[in-house]
């Protein structure tokens, strides 16, 4: 909540990127058991983007912090912090941010990356706003981006026809009183994990023939288990962060929610009592692009105009770990304007 005294913090510009590549559901009917028709009435989804070979994480966090560092007016220079939420980097390690710190031309500052599925957006804007508020830091780079497509298994048809690939980044600075984030909840579940993992790849389970052979380095989810969650995650944790914000629902002007499928979205607004003509919906064109889906989302909002300065927003998330973040954001459209500090 915005104190007498308190310095705010919020968003300076945004930015976002996609590969060209469009996989629509006709292709997929060749590729799988499915048909248009159920993936549209089931989630929403009539296209994805799939990278390039060669193209990785990094690639679309850079096209995409390039974005965001333009419409905000800002050289790379004045960053002095990177978070990358991703749950598909580069490699393990180094961390995709140190890449992309690289990509930017950019030394010494700290960069790093975070790992929270789909909510990973939300908590790195969390992350990003403490260590703005207590640190040596003005201007903060945050990016979700992930390559679902690297991960995702294109002879499973409950999971291939959601996910696609993208990167959405918002650069976080100081704004005036009264407006940027108002509030953030951020929340995790870790007894459910195991519906919705990559269960090879890491410490546990490293690479081996058998683990390759037995396909374990997929996505494997238990889809109603997620849709069931995510529902009641949307609702209770967005009525708890605007509630913190010290706003009623009905002063929501507009609610970026996580694009994993437009059915969630409707249960979740009917749930809230915020009309459905209020959630931003891009699921149609992208999938699910999971860390990277509010911030693409949230690019798309602001450069078609509807964040008018003032309007309050809900950025809103859910996903593996399982992990769920709620921001409550006054829109400050003023950019970077130190005078009005
Ligand atoms: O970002 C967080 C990550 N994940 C999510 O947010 C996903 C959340 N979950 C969902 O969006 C939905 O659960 C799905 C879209 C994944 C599935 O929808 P559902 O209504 O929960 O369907 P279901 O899993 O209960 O499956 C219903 C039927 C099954 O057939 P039977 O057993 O009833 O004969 C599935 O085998 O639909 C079948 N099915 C398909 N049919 C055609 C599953 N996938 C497909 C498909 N095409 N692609």
């Amino acid at each position: 909540m915005s104190v007498a005294g308190r310095k705010s913090f919020g968003i300076l510009g945004t930015g976002s990127a996609v590969p060209e590549r469009i996989l629509t559901n006709a292709e997929l009917e060749t590729m799988v058991d499915t048909s248009d028709e159920w993936i549209v009435s089931r989630t929403g989804i009539r296209e994805r983007r799939i990278a390039a070979e060669g193209t990785s994480s990094s690639t679309l966090a850079h096209l995409a912090a390039k974005a965001a560092l333009e419409d905000a007016k800002l050289q790379a220079n004045e960053i002095d912090l990177i978070l990358c939420a991703t749950v598909t980097p580069d490699m393990a390690f180094p961390a995709t941010a140190c890449i992309l710190q690289d990509l930017l031309g950019l030394e010494r500052i700290p960069a790093f990356d975070l790992s929270a599925g789909c909510s990973g957006f939300g908590y790195a804007l969390s992350v990003a706003e403490s260590m703005l508020r207590s640190g040596p830091y003005k201007k903060a780079m945050v990016v979700g981006v992930d390559l679902l497509s690297r991960i995702t298994d294109y002879e499973d048809r409950s999971t291939c026809v959601l996910f696609g690939d993208g990167a959405g980044a918002a650069i976080l600075g100081q704004v005036p009183q009264g407006f940027g984030i108002l509030a953030i909840e951020l929340g995790a579940d870790g007894a459910g994990g195991h519906v919705l993992q990559q269960p090879a790849g890491g410490s546990l389970r490293p690479a081996s023939r058998a683990s390759v052979e037995e396909r374990q380095h997929y996505i494997k989810m238990q889809g109603s288990d997620v849709f069931k969650f995510a529902v009641r995650i949307m609702d209770e944790s967005t009525k708890r962060v605007v509630t913190k914000a010290g706003l009623e629902l009905s002063e929501v002007d507009l609610v970026i929610p996580h694009q994993a499928n437009t059915r969630i979205i409707s249960a979740a607004a009917n749930r809230l009592g915020i009309p459905e003509e209020k959630f931003f919906v891009n699921v149609d064109r992208y999938g699910n692009t999971s860390a990277a889906s509010i911030g693409l989302a949230l690019d798309e909002a602001n450069r078609s105009g509807q964040l008018k300065e003032g309007a309050h927003l809900v950025l809103v998330g859910f996903g593996a770990g399982l992990t769920w973040s709620a921001t409550v954001i006054t829109w400050w459209a003023g950019g970077l304007n130190d005078a009005a500090l």
